[in-house]
């Protein structure tokens, strides 16, 4: 399963397939870290008003309302109507109290200054109009409210296939075709300090895949590179040969790096 590639979901069974691959990588203990780190930077505490942008089935989303208590009030927005249909069954069943919606994270559908905290993970690199979504949050926090954003760089990825060469070629068609912004981590701290964002931290975590995710997400970026013509088909069988052999032996070793910035409002 790619995990890149949540735009070419159009049936049930890639969108289960979808929350698979993401309830692994919320598994990592590395991000899980970043994420501990965005609660407690970012603001989150009990009776605050706190917006989950890009909330998916609401993996973070859950666990903000628990941070929040009953005083607090959570909510979540994604543009996938399946994600947060998803997201509505699992608050339900666990009892909690979120107010999910579909919708744009550059047209957010709340009033001005609605929000404590407002984060975001893993979508902005998605947007062409990254600006826009990071206006629009500024917009629906509160004077002095906090940001707290967390984007993986695709240029880090790395992988322990002996080829190097081949390594970088099937990498570099990935950074090149993965998202809309492989290297957004980059340019946030300037995006930030324009919208007047102020006290703004950054710190990074290189998450480590776990086998099975590194398996099945390094072997599609080969037959990826191979469908593009980067690489030649007895090239992509050295590839998963080797990705195969080292599965095996419990040895692959995959990581990508995943950046934390949490600022203040003006
Ligand atoms: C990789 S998932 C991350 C989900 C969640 N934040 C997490 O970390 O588990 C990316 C999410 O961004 C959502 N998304 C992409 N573009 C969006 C947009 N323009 N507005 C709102 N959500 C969007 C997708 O539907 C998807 O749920």
């Amino acid at each position: 399963m790619e995990l890149s590639k949540f735009k070419a979901l159009n049936d049930v069974d890639s969108v289960n397939a979808y929350i698979s691959a993401l309830e692994a990588f919320d598994g990592i203990a590395e991000l899980q870290e970043l994420k501990e780190l965005a609660r407690t930077r970012g603001g989150v505490a009990e009776g605050k008003s706190i917006l989950d942008v890009g909330c998916g089935f609401g993996l973070e989303t859950r666990r903000l309302a628990e941070a929040a208590g009953a005083k607090g009030k959570v909510h979540g927005l994604d543009k996938s109507a399946d994600f947060i249909k998803e997201a509505q069954r699992r608050a339900e069943s666990a009892g909690q109290s979120i107010d999910y919606q579909t919708g744009d994270a550059t047209a957010l559908p709340y009033g001005d200054n609605s929000f404590d905290c407002v984060r975001a993970e893993r979508i902005l690199i998605y947007l062409s109009k990254v600006s826009a979504a990071l206006s629009e949050m500024r917009r629906v926090l509160k004077p002095s409210g906090k940001i707290a954003l967390i984007e993986p760089d695709f240029s880090t990825n790395t992988i322990n296939i002996s080829d190097r060469a081949l390594t970088r070629r099937v990498l570099d068609h990935e950074i090149k075709t993965a998202v809309e912004n492989s290297f957004l981590p980059g340019s946030l701290k300037v995006a930030l300090e324009r919208l007047g964002f102020a006290n703004i931290k950054i710190s990074s975590r290189a998450l480590i895949f776990p086998q099975e995710l590194a398996a099945s997400y390094f072997s599609s970026l080969a037959v990826n590179a191979l469908e593009a013509g980067k690489i030649s088909t007895s090239e992509n069988e050295v590839w998963q040969t080797e990705l195969d052999d080292l599965k095996a032996q419990d040895a692959i070793f995959a990581t990508i790096s995943y950046f934390l910035f949490t600022a203040d409002a003006p």
